[in-house]
């Protein structure tokens, strides 16, 4: 099946990243939040992503002006009905999920692929809560979008073998390179780096070092791009919060017990970069 049109369902980091992306290899664009405050501000993240290739000279005005003619930007989800695949990437709750991709289902043509961006949560959870879950599938990105080459694409149980293909190649024309990987919590990527964030907030915890010393040592001393502090506040500290406690749940091991630095850091409402504040203080 050909895909022409995309829907994006939230417009948070992650969403207004997929839109980005999306628009840039060609595709129109339907972008949709709830709360207008959420749109426009995607709508300004994208106008300055776009200001900044035109002044590094990677996009010409006119290639922008085209960008912008491709985004259609609404609040109301009913303006998914006629797109040929929806990437929903609302907050990481499995309950809001269900209940987001059950409308998607009732007012989506009957062949649209609902793809959903979760960190790590179940896709044969989320698609057993819709009309189709046969056209349900895992797509996973990740932050910042248009940097990172890879999305996970995870078939649900009963997901269709057409549905995973056409997210591959969706995810190659957007110029991602595809992973395959079977329904699991956090599946490669997640299962694999949240623990490593996790440990390090355990490091902070416990006063061996300060933040800045723990990213100074895992760049210099292990070659990782930025440290897993600054990661976790780039991430969300709440959203690798809910990633932790998901697999402390799921697995039932105490290898995964979420920090207590992490939980501290939630409860003070500092999440990270998005609201000045987490590991480290971004207010300047
Ligand atoms: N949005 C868009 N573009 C960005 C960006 C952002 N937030 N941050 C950096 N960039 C771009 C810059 O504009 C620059 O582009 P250019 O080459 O065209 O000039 C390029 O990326 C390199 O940026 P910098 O030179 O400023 O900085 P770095 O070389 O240090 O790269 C980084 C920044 C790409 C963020 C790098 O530090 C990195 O790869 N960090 C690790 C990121 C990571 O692990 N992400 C995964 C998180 S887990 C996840 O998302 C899953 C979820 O489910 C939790």
């Amino acid at each position: 099946m050909e895909i022409k049109k995309v829907g994006v369902l939230g417009a948070g980091t992650m969403g207004a990243g997929i839109a980005q992306v999306s628009i840039e290899a060609g595709y129109s664009v339907v972008l949709v939040d709830v709360v207008p405050e959420i749109v426009e501000g995607a709508i300004n993240r994208l106008d300055k992503a776009w200001a900044k290739a035109v002044e590094k000279g990677k996009v010409t005005e006119e290639a922008v002006a085209d960008y912008k003619a491709k985004l259609i930007k609404s609040t109301d989800i009913h303006d998914l009905n006629d797109v040929d695949i929806v990437i929903e990437a609302v907050v990481e709750n499995i309950d809001i999920k269900k209940k987001v991709q059950k409308q998607l289902g009732e007012l989506c043509k009957t062949d649209t692929i609902l793809a959903t961006n979760t960190s790590a949560l179940s896709i044969t959870e989320i698609a057993a809560a819709t009309n189709r879950p046969e056209r349900v599938v895992g797509m996973h990105f990740f932050n910042p979008v248009p940097v990172m080459k890879l999305v996970e694409v995870i078939p649900g149980v009963v997901t269709t073998d057409d549905v995973t293909q056409a997210v591959i190649e969706l995810a190659k024309k957007i110029g991602k390179e595809p992973v395959l990987a079977k329904e699991s919590p956090g599946f490669i990527v997640n299962r694999i780096l949240v623990p490593y964030m996790n440990e390090a907030a355990n490091v902070f915890y416990e006063g061996i070092a300060t933040a800045e010393e723990i990213d100074k040592a895992m760049k210099l001393g292990a070659g990782m791009p930025m440290g897993p502090l600054a990661l976790a506040d780039m991430v969300g500290i709440d959203v690798v919060l809910a990633v932790c406690d998901f697999f402390f749940k799921e697995f039932a091991d105490s290898k995964y017990r979420p920090s207590l630095a992490f939980r501290q850091k939630v409860r003070a409402g500092h999440l990270g970069k998005k609201t000045g504040r987490g590991f480290y203080d971004y207010s300047n």
